[in-house]
């Protein structure tokens, strides 16, 4: 069942007395950051023992990838003639939407509305919208393309948020016409929303809100900035005193401005704000979530009722790029921010959540042929077919970004041998295009496979057209056991056709006429 439909609208709105006591958040934060210090020291993973049932965390889907790879070689989705395959695994994407609805489900009143969105941005691939909603989970979208595959994957609107930085009145209207949640960045697009409104017919008498004949079937928010600080990763600290993102609510005369558009506008009922993704430690996201909270609090008091009924905590669960283990889990950051935020999850609110990297990274696999096996300077080199176009970020930024890197042989078999340290390069034609550098692995060997893990998210959905190298193809896959690998394409790899076509092909002449 989906979260969203048990709530406001067919279920009781409980009216629970706030016990939200903010003094509660240092404390809680210092425990959490203590329990999260002794876990990493013992080198104890969040899913130790979970749901894989394997004594190694993550043994389930290591075993599940393992015969995946072996799967596409024999089946000959990976070969001499197809270097590149993109993997996904449907059993441990289906996993994860489990963890995250059982992990909310546990923190808040039956009957919570609660809307879990994911981030479109971590995958842009239809059939995975798709089997996300089929496992209860709605789509944010950032850009009219998002929109449009959300759509495409059949995604109702009513389970759908808009939340780019750069709306345009267009995107807006179109938004409002569906009837999809918005997330005002600022008060310039606020005003765009106030004349869109102003211009929209009233609905008929029937359809009519008890608030206004005008409130319209979007729900509304702002976006806020609680400007708590940064995270590991520059790039992604998105609730940093300069970020570019929502209202810098800390910036003078911010937060009195972000009250007033409240109780101007009855019709703003949500509020959010994403503290950051990759790199973010937990207390600093619920640090985030507190402060919007605390803000949510301050408005329906001096509005004197519960106008902001909704509050988006947006995504960012980090990763763990460094072994096969869920860490942390939903389950865990669920908790803590109950601990750190009560009132938050005593059932006078409903919560949307956009989580995006944390759904799909660890369920992505790309899978790239060694073409040629070299040495230079003493180093092993593997030229594989995967680099700068399927794992921009890592190519980029390598120290940000480190990925795990399987050996299989040519077979598609895990590859044996003394871990050897060597390099893994792409087929792009500079220098830096490396998957991993100086990484201890078996020896691959022309014709074995290097795959590339943890990719689900953020990386092969995301090509960088360097080299005119195409778009590989995506297969989700199921394996039932040793040897029970069904495959399901998902995207189709990129033709040359397509790529002259995508070049400006049919315009051939158009700079010399
Ligand atoms: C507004 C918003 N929500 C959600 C996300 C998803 O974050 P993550 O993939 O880290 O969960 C992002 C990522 O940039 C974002 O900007």
């Amino acid at each position: 069942m989906f979260g969203w439909t048990c709530g406001y609208w067919h279920g009781e709105r409980r009216n629970t007395q706030n016990t939200q006591n903010t003094e509660n958040t240092e404390n809680t934060e210092n425990a959490e950051e203590a329990r999260e210090a002794v876990a990493h020291e013992e080198g104890r993973p969040d899913d130790a023992g979970g749901p894989d049932g394997g004594t190694e965390p993550g043994a389930g889907r290591a075993a599940r990838r393992d015969e995946a790879v072996r799967a596409a070689v024999e089946q000959g989705l990976l070969g001499p003639g197809r270097p590149l395959a993109a993997l996904l695994d449907v059993t441990g994407i289906r996993e994860s939407a489990a963890e995250l609805r059982a992990a909310f489900a546990a923190v808040t009143p039956p009957g919570t509305p609660v809307l879990h969105a994911f981030a479109v941005k971590a995958t842009p691939l239809v059939p995975v919208l798709r089997l996300l909603h089929t496992e209860g989970i709605g789509a944010e979208v950032a850009s009219p393309g998002e929109l449009a595959l959300a759509r495409a994957a059949g995604v109702p609107p009513e389970r759908t948020v808009l939340d780019s930085p750069a709306k345009t009145p267009a995107e807006l209207r179109e938004a409002l016409a569906l009837g999809i949640a918005v997330n005002a960045d600022n008060p310039q697009e606020l005003a765009r929303v106030d004349a869109l409104l102003a211009d929209a017919p009233a609905r008929p008498a029937g359809l009519r809100s008890p608030r206004s004949p005008r409130a319209p079937r979007s729900s509304f928010g702002i976006r806020v900035n609680p400007q708590v600080g940064g995270g590991a990763i520059e790039a992604l600290s998105t609730a940093t005193a300069t970020s570019k993102f929502g209202v810098a609510l800390r910036d003078e005369g911010a937060r009195e401005w972000v009250v007033r558009a409240y109780l101007d506008r009855p019709w703003l009922t949500r509020l959010h704000a994403h503290t950051g993704s990759q790199g973010i430690a937990l207390p600093l996201m619920a640090r985030g979530v507190a402060e919007t909270y605390a803000l949510a609090e301050e408005i329906n008091r001096r509005a004197g009722r519960q106008q902001v009924d909704t509050v988006d905590i947006g995504g960012g669960l980090p990763v763990n790029f460094a072994s096969d283990a869920t860490d942390p889990t939903y389950a865990r950051y669920a908790r803590l921010l109950k601990e750190t935020v009560p009132g938050l999850f005593d059932g006078r609110y409903g919560l949307v959540t956009e989580f995006g990297r944390s759904l799909l990274a660890k369920h992505g696999t790309v899978v790239a042929r060694v073409e040629y096996a070299k040495s230079a300077g003493g180093r092993p080199v593997a030229v594989t077919h995967a680099g700068v176009q399927v794992a921009t970020r890592t190519v980029y930024a390598p120290a940000a970004w480190p990925l795990r890197i399987a050996a299989y042989d040519a077979k598609g078999l895990p590859k044996e041998g003394p871990a050897v340290v060597q390099d893994v390069a792409g087929p792009a034609c500079f220098a830096g295009d490396l998957l991993a550098r100086g990484q201890a692995l078996p020896l691959l060997e022309q014709g074995d496979h290097a795959a590339a893990l943890d990719t689900g998210a953020y990386y092969f959905a995301h090509h960088y057209a360097y080299n005119s190298l195409p778009r590989p193809a995506v297969h989700g896959f199921t394996a039932d056991g040793p040897g029970r690998v069904t495959f399901a394409l998902v995207r189709p790899a990129q033709s040359v056709e397509e790529i002259v076509a995508e070049s400006g092909g049919a315009h051939v002449d158009a700079l010399i006429s």
